[in-house]
Parts: structure tokens; C-alpha cells; sequence
């Protein structure tokens, strides 16, 4: 499973691009609006810092508004995939857009039904939101499952992204639902890093070392692979060391206390 991050946060992507683990990345306007700015410059450096695709959504409401918007977007860089609404307007703009060799991804995905067009009007990527699903007390995994099966099934040209991701679970189940994508925050990436295990075996691992390296080195910052072996003494001093003490005053033997 591919994992894009969810943001418009440059130094988020820098963060998780140098983790090795950044597919692509998907932004909104609601993410975009967290940083301000420019959007197109935005996009320009999201796209020198991935080589994946690179979501931007347009805001018109009439199929020939997106598909200026997207044409527009698509000039900014090559990774970059338009994403579109789930809409009358937006089927028709995902197919013109489709026509012209542009990407899409079709977003505000609900049901199976809603994805299944949008794949037909040539969506490459298809984005079922779990997590608004799962507020209203609907299972927004299924939608995931059952797109997953569909696009297997019929061996459709797109991919399913498992988007609206609010915790850890939701990836280990778009994982095994078969997401080919799933797009997350950072703090659901850092919360997936995190053990309470992990973190007290890394201090147990370290007090012990440094119980070993002695008390002064305790605490140090430096990392035992940088510091100085232990000193082993010298052979000669080892192997005196291994031997018993000697006695310094010998036993009188029984002739000697005869005498
Ligand atoms: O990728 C869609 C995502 O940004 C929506 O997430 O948490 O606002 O439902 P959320």
C-alpha cells in the first residue's frame, strides 16, 4: 500500500520524505488554507520534494471551471493529479481531463456507486473518505472494500486511495482491505511509529549500556557506536589476573616442622 501524506504543510513532507516512506502526497482547500499563501507556489515545492503524485483540487462548480482549473494545475508539474469532486460536473471534467493525458483523482467518495462512476469517466485515482463515514455512524472501511473488489474485479485502470484517515487502525485495515493508497496526517504517521514497548526497550537498552560504560558517561549524548571501545588491559595483565592470588608465605612442609 502506497501511503501519500494529507497535508499542504511543506516541512510535514520534508519530514515524512526524509523517513523514506512518502508516495505522494494530497491536499484541499480546507489543508491549503492552513498555510496560505500561494497555491501554486505550494504545489511547485511539494513537487521538487516528491516525485510522486501530487494532488490539487480545484473549487469551480462547473465542469469547464474545473477543467481550466486542473489544465492549469497540470502546467505547474508532471506529478501532479487534479482532484475533482464526485459530481455530474466532475464526471464530465474527469473525462475531459482524461481525454487531454491529465490525472485525476475523484474526491468526496461516499459509496461503491459514486466510485465505480468515477473510474469510468477515467478517474486514476478513486478517494472513499473513511473517517467522515465512520462520524455518522456508517462503516466507511466497506466503501473501501468494496471499491477494492470492484476495481480487482473488472481490472479497472485506477487505484483505490483510502482517504479521511483518523488513526493508526484505519491504515492496518485499508491495508487489509487492499487500499492500493491510503493518505494520512503526519500526527496518524507518528502515532503509527510509536510504541510504549518500543520506547521503554530503547531506555532499558541504553541504562544498561551505560551502566556497563560507567557512571560518568551516563546520560552522555553521544552515541556508543562514537565513543571509544572499553581499554582491555594488556595480555600480560589479563592472564595475571585470571590466576589465583599467589601466597606470599609458604606452609612449613612436615620435615621442616619436625625440625
Ligand atoms: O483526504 C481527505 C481528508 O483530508 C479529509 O480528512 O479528516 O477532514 O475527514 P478529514
Amino acid at each position: 500500500m502506497k501511503i501519500f501524506l494529507d497535508t499542504a504543510d511543506v516541512d510535514e513532507i520534508a519530514t515524512v520524505a526524509r523517513w523514506g516512506i512518502l508516495d505522494g502526497v494530497t491536499t484541499n482547500p480546507t489543508l491549503f488554507s492552513k498555510v496560505g499563501g500561494s497555491y501554486d507556489d505550494i504545489l511547485k515545492r511539494i513537487c521538487d520534494l516528491t516525485p510522486g503524485p501530487v494532488s490539487a483540487e480545484v473549487v469551480a462548480a462547473d465542469a469547464d471551471g474545473m477543467v481550466e482549473e486542473g489544465t492549469h494545475f497540470a502546467t505547474l508539474a508532471p506529478n501532479i493529479v487534479v482532484k475533482i469532486p464526485m459530481s455530474e460536473p466532475g464526471l464530465e471534467a474527469m473525462s475531459r481531463l482524461r481525454a487531454d493525458g491529465i490525472k485525476t483523482n475523484c474526491t468526496l467518495i461516499f459509496s461503491a456507486n459514486q466510485g465505480l462512476l468515477a473510474a469510468k469517466a477515467g478517474a486514476s485515482l478513486l478517494s472513499p473518505f473513511v473517517g467522515r463515514l465512520d462520524d455518522i455512524n456508517e462503516d466507511g472501511m466497506t466503501v473501501v472494500r468494496d471499491l477494492v473488489a470492484i476495481v480487482e474485479t473488472h481490472a479497472l485502470e485506477t487505484e483505490v486511495l483510502a482517504a479521511s484517515i483518523r488513526h493508526p487502525r484505519h491504515m492496518t485495515e485499508a491495508a487489509l482491505a487492499g487500499a492500493h493508497v491510503a493518505t494520512v496526517p503526519i500526527g496518524v504517521l507518528r502515532k503509527m511509529i510509536e510504541h510504549p514497548l518500543t520506547t521503554s526497550g530503547i531506555e532499558a537498552f541504553r541504562r544498561d549500556w551505560d551502566a556497563v560504560q560507567g557512571a560518568a558517561s551516563a546520560g552522555s549524548p553521544t552515541p556508543p557506536a562514537a565513543r571509544a571501545p572499553a581499554r582491555k588491559p594488556p595480555a600480560a595483565k589479563r592472564s595475571a589476573a585470571k590466576q589465583p592470588a599467589k601466597r606470599t608465605s609458604k606452609k612449613p612442609s612436615r620435615s621442616a616442622r619436625r625440625r
